[in-house]
């Protein structure tokens, strides 16, 4: 069973993966801006055993909360074998931003990128330790391929998939094994302005929690770098 740090469970894809892990059996610490988000849920720290269960404050934009939860999860676990970047933020800001627009750019290049950057490497010497550990990002369709005027979120994808790369090229020898899973559209409050096609024929959260469970199990010889996952087909990739 793995010791898993998960961003972004307060809801859609994050919290997805946090209750099928945890039921699996996996020791979660949960990292979220409201604790109390959690609160009357399955996620709810009172009705879930400490020794295996923890949540901790964490805001992506703030540099000290990566480092004190770290700390926090290796008291409670003594180590962290496993990392999910679930946490993220998307803007339309295009290309030709208005003057206000600026701070959504910042924002999408703190949360997306700068995130997962010192997360990663808060945890690094303790993933390092492990001979199989794991990183799951978290990436987008938006990170392979700019599509339409998606500038500034499909900038802080593509520099998250650069990172993952890197990730993957320093953690090799280390056993760390990085997952970039780059969905489309998945059925989230993130998408729920979309009203081009029907949200059930969307990627559902579940699907990518079956996904990173799927992952967990694999050797360091059979981690797929990248998955790539369109619920519209796209000819042009
Ligand atoms: N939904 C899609 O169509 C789609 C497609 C491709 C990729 N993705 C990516 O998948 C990831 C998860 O998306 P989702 O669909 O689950 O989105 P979501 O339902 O909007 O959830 C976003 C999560 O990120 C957290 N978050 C936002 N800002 C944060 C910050 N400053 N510090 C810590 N946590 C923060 C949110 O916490 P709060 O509750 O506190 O706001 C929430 O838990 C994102 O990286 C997203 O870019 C999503």
């Amino acid at each position: 069973m793995r010791k898993i740090l998960i961003t972004g469970a307060s809801r859609g894809i994050g919290k997805a993966i946090a209750l099928k892990l945890l039921k699996e059996g996996h020791s979660i610490s949960l990292g979220v801006r409201r604790k109390e988000d959690l609160f009357n849920t399955p996620l709810d720290p009172k009705s879930n055993n400490p020794e295996n269960f923890v949540v901790h404050s964490y805001d992506a934009t703030k540099r000290e909360s990566s480092r004190e939860w770290v700390k926090s999860t290796v008291n409670s676990f003594k180590s962290i074998d496993t990392i999910i970047h679930c946490a993220g933020i998307f803007k339309r800001t295009n290309l030709i931003f208005k003057d206000n627009e600026i701070q959504d750019i910042e924002d999408l290049w703190k949360v997306n990128v700068m995130g997962p950057w010192i997360l990663t490497k808060d945890a690094w010497k303790y993933l390092s330790m492990n001979n199989s550990a794991r990183i799951i990002v978290l990436v987008s369709m938006s990170g392979k391929r700019s599509k339409g005027s998606l500038a500034s979120y499909s900038m802080s994808k593509f520099a998250l998939m650069s990172l993952c790369q890197t990730m993957r090229n320093e953690g090799w020898n280390k056993g760390i094994r990085v997952t970039a899973i780059c969905p489309g559209w998945v059925n989230t409050d993130m998408a729920k302005e979309v009203n081009s096609f029907p949200k059930e024929e969307m990627t559902q959260p579940n699907d990518i929690a079956n996904i990173c469970s799927n992952l967990l199990n694999l050797a360091n010889s059979s981690v797929p770098f990248e998955i790539a996952l369109n619920c519209k087909l796209e000819t042009s990739i």
